[in-house]
């Protein structure tokens, strides 16, 4: 039997007479890369909000490690184990790289002030924040302000705040949405190297052309409803999804 991490049924949610997201039943298996593709307005990140608990759905259920989560709060969401980024960046800007990320190591180790108070402690998340620098490619921007990142590294700083939270599950909204075109690589590199570190990897993207390579999986969603699911071959040939996008730029990889 697979090993499902994470699965919503018949999950939904309205604004007003909008079903933003409209009776969505997905599994996503532990240890996979699943990207979730569609045009603006399509729900992707509505779905996100109610999977992560920042809406509350309208119908429907969310199941993550098998436990029943519709009611969690966010915050207890992410103590389970699910790490999600934003689409916008969100760091703190008046700190440094490295703070920004110490801030988030030191709150996974969930001993807090307390930390100061052993120096063992204290070079665990020091070395752990170290480490997290390496994996998102940042450690010559160490003592640099986060204010003073160029766009695609606040990025790549946000991610690694997530990734120091070490989630099983890591829920990412277009983390190239904006960056400069030759930073995109490197985004999707630090994509596949945590995918490859074993986390279950659920992505937002638009672009088709970006995540064919990466993906095990990809499920379109549209007007809330999901259109194709499977593998990236099967689903970038489906005549439904080729009807619905041609010229609507979702398989374009230039378009934003
Ligand atoms: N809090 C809200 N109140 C009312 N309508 C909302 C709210 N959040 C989202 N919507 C609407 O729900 C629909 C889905 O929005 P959502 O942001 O999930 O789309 P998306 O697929 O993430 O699009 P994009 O690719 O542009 O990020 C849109 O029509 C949006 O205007
Ligand atoms: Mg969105």
């Amino acid at each position: 039997m697979s090993d499902m991490i994470l699965r919503t049924e018949n999950l939904g949610v309205s604004f007003g007479a909008l079903k933003a997201v409209n009776d969505v039943s997905l599994e996503i298996e532990r240890g996979k890369f699943t990207t979730i593709l569609g045009p603006n307005g399509a729900g992707k990140t509505t779905y996100f909000n109610l999977i992560s608990g920042l809406l509350k759905p309208t119908t429907g259920k969310i199941f993550f490690k098998d436990a029943d989560i519709t009611s969690y709060k966010a915050i207890d969401r992410i103590a389970a184990g699910m790490g999600r980024s934003f689409q916008l960046t969100n760091v703190f800007p008046m700190l440094t790289v490295h703070e920004n990320i110490r801030l988030a190591a030191q709150s996974y180790s969930k001993v807090g002030v307390r930390l100061f108070r052993s120096h063992r402690r204290y070079d665990a998340v020091n070395n752990k924040t170290d480490e997290i620098l390496e994996r998102v490619l940042l450690p010559h921007r160490r003592d640099a302000l986060a204010a003073s990142l160029t766009h695609g590294e606040q990025r790549k700083l946000e991610l690694g705040m997530v990734l120091a939270l070490e989630p099983e599950v890591l829920l990412l909204d277009e983390p190239t949405a904006g960056m400069a075109i030759e930073q995109v690589p490197v985004m999707i590199d630090i994509m596949r190297d945590t995918h490859q570190r074993g986390t279950t990897v659920l992505l937002i993207e638009h672009k088709m052309d970006l995540v064919k390579q990466l993906s095990d999986r990809l499920v379109i969603l549209v007007n809330g409803k999901v259109l194709a699911d499977g593998n990236p071959a099967e689903v970038s040939q489906n005549p439904e999804v080729l009807k619905a996008y041609l010229g609507g730029g979702v398989l374009d990889a230039t378009t934003a």
